[in-house]
C-alpha cells in the first residue's frame, strides 16, 4: 500500500507513526492521508482535466466529507457533488465555490432544494418529473433559473454487489429510458420557466475494475443525445459519467489507473458523436472511493482474545460496525496488520470481532497474525472511503476521532464523540 512503511517494529502512514497516533489520539481511530488524496487530485488532473478539453471532476463526496476535506478539494481545483442537505450544509460552511457543486438525490426534499437554488448551487441533477417541478416552483419563487442534468437509468448492469449498482433497469435512480418518460420530461425542461437543461447523468455502479459498463452507458447515452436532437430539438451540452472507480482493498483485487476508465470513456464519446453528427459535449466524473478509499486507515486496540479450542479464536477490538459497517453490508473485507508487532512471524489465524451487541459484527475473518496480546494496535487499511461517512452510534458508541496527516506530522480534523455529544438532542 502506497504511503505506508515499517520501521522497526512499527506501522508507518503517511510519514507518521501509528503507534503513536494512537497513543496520542486514542482508539479506534480514522487516519486519513492528505498525501495521498492529493496524489489523486493530481492523477485526475494530469490524466482527465489536462489531457481532455472542456472536462470536469468532481468529487462524490458521500465517500468522505468533512470541512476540512472540502478544503483539500477545492485547493487541488475540483468541484464536489453532494447528495443530501447536509452534505451540501458542509461545503457551504467550508466556504466550497457552490458553482462547483453538483446536487444529486432521488427524492430531494424541499428544505434541500431550497437550500440548494439559495445559494445557487452550480448543477441539480434532477432525477424525476416530481423533482422538476418542485425545483421549478422553488427557482420561481427566489426568481432564479437554476441549471440541471437529469439523472438517466441506462439499462446497464455493472455486476457489482447489489446494494451498489445503480445503472440496471429496476433502479430506484434516475429516469429510465423506456417508454416515453425521457421525452416527456426533456419537453417539460425546456418549457420550465426556471430551469436550464444541460445535459444527462448516469452512475453505473461502485467498485468497479471494468470499464465496460461504462462503455456501454455511454453509448446508451450518446444515442439517447442524438434521438433528443432530432424528436424534441434538445442540444446536449454536458454529460456526467459518474463514478464508480475501483480500488485495492484485499489481495486479488485489481484496480485500474484512471484513465483506463476516462480514456475508454472520452474516445468512445468522442468517436460516437463523430458518427451521428453531434457536438461533443462537456463531458464530468465523480470518483468518490477512487479519491480516498486507500487514502485511510482505522487504528483500533486489541482487547479481549476468546480462543474456542478446535473452532477458531475471536480478537475483540474497540470498534466494528459503528465505524465500519461495509463488512456486514455488503461482505466487504479488508486487510489489516499488527501496527506494533510488524517485525513478528504471522503464526497465528484469528477473526476480528467488533464490540457490537450483534453476532454479524465482524471485521475480518481467518487474519494470520504474530502472537495477539490485548492493548495491541489493529491497523485496518483502505477504510478511507464509507467508514467515518457511514459511521452510527449504534449501541451508542461514540465515533471516532479523524487525524489527517501529511508528510509525517498530524492533525485533529474531527474531535472524537463523547457521551454528552450522544445525549446533546435528548430531551
Ligand atoms: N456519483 C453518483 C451519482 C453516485 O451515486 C456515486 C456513489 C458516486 C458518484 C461515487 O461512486 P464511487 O466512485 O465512490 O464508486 N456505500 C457504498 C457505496 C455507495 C456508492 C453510492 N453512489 C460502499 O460502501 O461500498
Amino acid at each position: 500500500m502506497k504511503g505506508t512503511e515499517v520501521i522497526g517494529s512499527n506501522f508507518y502512514f503517511g510519514g507518521c507513526d501509528t503507534v503513536n497516533l494512537a497513543k496520542k489520539y486514542g482508539t479506534p481511530l480514522y487516519v486519513m492521508s492528505e498525501d495521498y488524496i492529493c496524489e489523486r487530485c493530481k492523477e485526475v488532473r494530469k490524466d482527465f482535466l489536462g489531457k481532455y478539453e472542456n472536462t470536469r471532476a468532481v468529487y462524490a463526496s458521500k465517500a468522505f466529507l468533512t470541512l476540512e476535506m472540502c478544503r483539500i478539494i477545492e485547493r487541488e481545483g475540483l468541484g464536489i457533488d453532494v447528495v443530501s442537505g447536509g452534505e451540501l450544509y458542509t461545503a457551504i460552511k467550508a466556504g466550497f465555490p457552490m458553482e462547483k457543486v453538483i446536487f444529486h438525490g432521488n427524492n430531494k426534499t424541499i428544505d434541500e432544494i431550497e437550500l440548494a437554488v439559495k445559494n445557487n448551487v452550480g448543477r441539480m441533477v434532477v432525477d424525476n418529473l416530481y423533482e422538476l417541478e418542485l425545483l421549478n416552483s422553488v427557482a420561481q419563487a427566489f426568481g432564479k433559473t437554476m441549471k440541471i442534468l437529469f439523472r438517466i437509468t441506462p439499462g446497464v448492469d455493472s455486476h457489482t454487489h447489489k446494494y451498489i449498482s445503480t445503472g440496471q433497469v429496476d433502479s430506484k435512480f434516475g429516469i429510465p429510458l423506456k417508454g416515453n418518460i425521457i421525452n416527456e420530461a426533456i419537453r417539460r425542461a425546456m418549457d420550465a420557466s426556471n430551469i436550464e437543461l444541460m445535459g444527462f447523468h448516469f452512475h453505473v455502479g461502485s467498485q468497479l475494475f471494468d470499464n465496460a459498463s461504462h462503455i456501454k452507458a455511454v453509448k446508451i447515452l450518446v444515442e439517447l443525445m442524438k434521438d433528443m436532437k432530432e424528436k424534441v430539438g434538445f442540444i446536449t451540452k454536458e454529460l456526467n459519467t459518474g463514478g464508480g472507480f475501483g480500488i485495492y482493498y484485499v489481495e486479488g483485487d485489481e484496480p485500474k489507473p484512471l484513465k483506463y476508465f476516462t480514456d475508454a470513456v472520452m474516445n468512445t464519446i468522442k468517436e460516437e458523436c463523430g458518427e451521428l453528427g453531434l457536438y461533443m459535449p462537456q463531458v464530468i466524473i465523480e470518483p468518490g472511493r477512487w479519491m480516498v478509499g486507500e487514502a485511510g486507515i482505522t487504528l483500533y486496540t486489541v482487547g479481549s482474545i476468546k480462543e474456542i479450542p478446535g473452532v477458531r479464536t475471536y480478537v475483540g477490538i474497540n470498534g466494528g460496525l459503528p465505524d465500519n459497517p461495509r463488512p456486514a453490508l455488503y461482505d466487504a473485507k479488508y486487510e489489516a496488520v499488527v501496527a506494533n508487532k510488524m517485525d513478528q512471524e504471522k503464526n497465528s489465524l484469528v477473526t476480528i470481532a467488533g464490540k457490537c451487541c450483534e453476532s454479524g459484527d465482524i471485521l475480518r475473518y481467518d487474519l494470520k497474525v504474530p502472537m495477539l496480546e490485548s492493548g495491541d494496535i489493529l491497523a485496518v487499511k483502505s477504510t478511507g472511503a464509507y467508514n467515518y461517512s457511514m459511521a452510527s452510534n449504534y449501541n451508542k458508541i461514540p465515533r471516532p476521532a479523524v487525524v489527517m496527516v501529511k508528510e509525517g506530522e498530524d492533525r485533529i480534523i474531527v474531535k472524537r464523540e463523547t457521551y454528552e455529544d450522544l445525549l446533546k438532542n435528548e430531551l
